[in-house]
């Protein structure tokens, strides 16, 4: 297993300054970016694709975690990979609400990359047992803990649950997967949420353009995280 890791996500950072807000979390330890592709469809809200990601890409050497919310993503996953350039630790996850052929889907993934990892997103109201016959194809399960589509909503709690669900079902299956949060997650409630491996933090790390604050506030998220971790 990684180390936990809080990946912020830039969907809340000043993107017309998006290279020092990027530079911000990198230089205090950030070691996983997520990045939020929305198509106004799936969710109602669009963000960027490949060529905002390419650009990215030549400004740092993190690994991305590339959280898709588009509709028929296999189509694009090619696009995606050589935007994100082969680092690796960088990972495609895909909705499972939108993937009838997940998994071909995750297989494409793969296909990519031997260092890319496939991930497979629930949102709230979609139940773990929808993962049953394709777990142990899968790096990582993303819990979605707010409705997908924007960030700064307030955690659905109920989802917690979800957690442990899929530990149990990993286990029965004789598979491991990292486990990320995305939705919520800010200092006041990090405790809740420990037993994830990784959690997405947007608003609660890139606030009003305050570049400086950016990594300050990663750095205290990512130290605290490790220490609850360790007492889990
Ligand atoms: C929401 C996105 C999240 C979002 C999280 O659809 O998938 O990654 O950026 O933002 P916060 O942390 O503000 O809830
Ligand atoms: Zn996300």
């Amino acid at each position: 297993m990684n180390a936990p890791r809080i990946a912020p996500s830039i969907l809340a950072a000043d993107f017309g300054n998006l290279r020092a807000e990027i530079e911000s979390v990198e230089a205090a330890g950030c070691q996983l970016l997520h990045l939020d592709v929305m198509d106004g469809r799936f969710v109602p809200n669009i963000t960027f694709g490949p060529g905002t990601i390419a650009a990215i890409r030549k400004t740092s050497r993190m690994p991305f975690d590339i959280h898709l919310m588009i509709l028929e993503p296999e189509s694009l996953l090619e696009d995606f990979f050589k935007a994100e350039g082969g680092v690796p630790g960088s990972m495609i996850s895909v909705h499972q609400e939108v993937c009838p052929h997940l998994h071909r889907t995750i297989e494409k993934i793969h296909r990519l990359s031997d260092t890319l990892g496939a991930g497979v997103v629930l949102n709230p109201g979609t139940p773990v047992s929808t993962l049953e016959s394709v777990i142990q194809d899968v790096d990582m399960v993303m819990l979605m803990t707010v409705d997908p589509g924007f960030g700064g909503q307030a955690m659905i709690e109920s989802c917690l649950g979800k957690i442990e669900q899929v530990r149990e079902l990993a286990a029965k299956k004789n598979t491991e997967v990292l486990i990320e949060l995305d939705g919520g997650v800010k200092l006041s409630n990090l405790e809740k949420v420990a037993a994830a491996d990784i959690l997405v933090m947007g608003s609660a790390v890139f606030q009003n353009g305050d570049v400086k604050g950016a990594g300050e506030r990663f750095a205290k998220a990512q130290a605290m995280f490790e220490k609850l971790h360790r007492s889990n």
